[in-house]
């Protein structure tokens, strides 16, 4: 299969804020992910970001066939996301709000605030060659889908 075939197409309209439903207490919140994440997709790994540089720019890539829901542990931070025709920018601030990144969109992640952490739960492991790492090849992905 070439990369055109697997590349999966989504609309930034498919990507959408999160709520993560928390038991809120006066001696601190437990966002519980129990329902949320298992109804967006099966979550294949977790991993997170932290000792982010300050002006630092992460991602830069899109997925083949991956979807993200990506959550501010601590701090802030921008996503812009990209489906090869529109781009949004969202800044995400609320431990208990992600955003469900959709397969084969374009994200860039940037303006981290001091000591912010980036939690991600991804639907598939990590896998080099389900990456787009060329702007260039992903408009020409999108491109020729549409
Ligand atoms: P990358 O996904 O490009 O980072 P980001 O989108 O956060 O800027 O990954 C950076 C490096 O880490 C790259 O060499 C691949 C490696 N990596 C793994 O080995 N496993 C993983 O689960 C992830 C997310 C990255």
């Amino acid at each position: 299969m070439n990369s055109s075939d697997r590349h999966a197409i989504s609309s930034i309209d498919d990507c959408r804020l999160i709520n993560i439903p928390a038991i809120r207490h006066d001696n601190g919140n437990i966002a519980v992910m129990e329902n949320v994440a298992t109804a967006l997709f099966e979550i294949r790994r977790v991993y997170y970001i932290y000792d982010i540089q300050s002006g630092a720019e992460r991602g830069g890539h899109s997925h083949h066939n991956t979807s993200e829901l990506v959550i501010p542990l601590s701090g802030s931070f921008d996503v812009v996301f990209d489906d090869g025709v529109a781009t949004r920018r969202i800044t995400l601030n609320r431990p208990d709000t992600g955003l469900l990144l959709s397969t084969g969109i374009w994200r860039t992640l940037d303006n981290f605030s001091t000591g912010s952490i980036c939690l991600v739960l991804a639907s598939e492991k990590y896998c080099e060659d389900d990456y787009v790492r060329s702007y260039e090849e992903f408009k020409r992905l999108t491109a020729v889908k549409r």
